[in-house]
């Protein structure tokens, strides 16, 4: 069953945007996707719509079914979307690290919430989560998962999402940047660029402090991007290159792309924003860099807007990241926020174990 119906018709099909004052003075060509223009405000109205009709129309959930997910951020709300409008019963497994916001939104689009309370020994939610929500399984009868961390339908879904950027661009591009968790994004786009044969390098920005590809884990705090554990969807041979961005780079870069773009966009974004300068370093001049922003900022005015917050977070900041110059020739080598000790950017692309190449 294929429903081109109201609100969700509206999925996908996101603007692509030429961001000209970003960088001044780095020589490449930036362009990004901006999926906050998804009715539910992230690239996971995508998954959410498409993991759903196509298990729908294989016949796995009907209108009597009781969709259970584990999530506490922009999936939840996708598939809170879909099931309102399909009139489908959703119950979302949670934590306390919800932020209230999205509780807020949650509870208006008309979710079941079950909040797990008790971490495991590492201080972590998730193992429980996913116990709670095999709990639910066995319990409720005609019940659906559709469990985005191993659903092939995930990055199905956002192999249409580089078939835009691909129709949007003049030819396609010399690199895509997305942020990876369950790497459904990322890997959807590097399928399409595989099967169409496309020049495109693949760069996956993940958290320092994500286990995805390889680096140990440590506490996170911008929630989105980065992952406890391996998404059994990622192929590593598909991605070219792995930078790793911290939470202070992902403020930054969220604060330099609202003062100088007007984009209010969420964490992730801040982290591909910051990927995408240190990817300079090891790539030839005048490359057109197309950037994935998964979210708005709307949801993070509490955390990365808010200076009480950040400077709780990061000890103080630096009153050039309230009000920046004007104008500005050089690419930024400064960093926005500052602290005595380990505030500054590694812009060096290698340093830090930021950046990996996988080709
Ligand atoms: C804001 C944001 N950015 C990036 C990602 C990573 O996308 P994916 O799960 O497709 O790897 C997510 C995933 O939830 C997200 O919410």
């Amino acid at each position: 069953m294929r429903i081109e119906t109201g609100l969700l018709s509206t999925i996908g099909k996101t603007p692509l945007v030429l961001l000209k004052k970003l960088y001044p003075g780095l020589s490449s060509t930036f362009y990004a996707k901006l999926e906050m223009f998804n009715p539910g405000g992230s690239s996971k109205d995508r998954t959410a719509w498409f993991m759903l009709s196509n298990a729908m129309d294989e016949g796995k959930l009907t209108q009597n079914s009781t969709i259970i997910e584990s999530s506490s951020g922009n999936m939840a709300i996708g598939l809170a979307q879909v099931c309102r409008y399909l009139g489908l019963h959703l119950i979302v497994v949670t934590d306390p690290k919800i932020n209230r916001r999205t509780l807020d939104l949650l509870r208006v689009y008309g979710t079941q919430i079950e909040r797990v309370t008790k971490a495991d020994s590492s201080g972590n939610y998730l193992n429980n989560r996913l116990e709670r929500v095999r709990q639910l399984l066995d319990t409720i009868s005609d019940s659906y998962w559709p469990n985005q961390y191993s659903n092939e339908l995930n990055p199905a879904a956002h192999y249409e999402t580089m078939k835009e950027i691909v129709n949007s661009c003049p030819e396609p591009p010399d690199y895509i940047l997305a942020a990876t968790s369950t790497c459904g994004t990322i890997m959807g786009c590097a399928r399409y660029v595989r099967e169409h044969h496309l020049k495109t390098k693949i760069v996956a920005v993940d958290a320092v402090g994500s286990v995805i590809f390889g680096s140990s884990k440590c506490r996170r705090l911008i929630p989105g991007h980065g992952a406890g554990k391996i998404s059994d969807l990622l192929d590593e041979s598909f991605i070219d290159h792995v930078l790793h961005v911290s939470d202070k780079e992902c403020v930054i870069g969220c604060r330099r792309l609202l003062q100088r773009e007007a984009i209010l966009a969420g964490g992730s974004a801040g982290a591909v924003v910051m990927a995408a300068e240190k990817l300079q370093a090891i790539i030839p001049h005048d490359s057109n860099c197309v950037m994935i922003f998964s979210d708005s900022g709307e949801r993070y005015l509490e955390t990365i807007f808010n200076d009480k917050w950040v400077e709780n977070q990061f000890d103080r900041i630096d009153e050039s990241v309230k009000k920046e110059p004007e104008t500005s020739i050089e690419p930024d080598m400064t960093p926005v926020l500052v602290s005595g000790h380990d505030l500054s950017i590694d812009h060096s692309a290698g340093k830090n174990g930021s950046t990996k190449n996988y080709s």
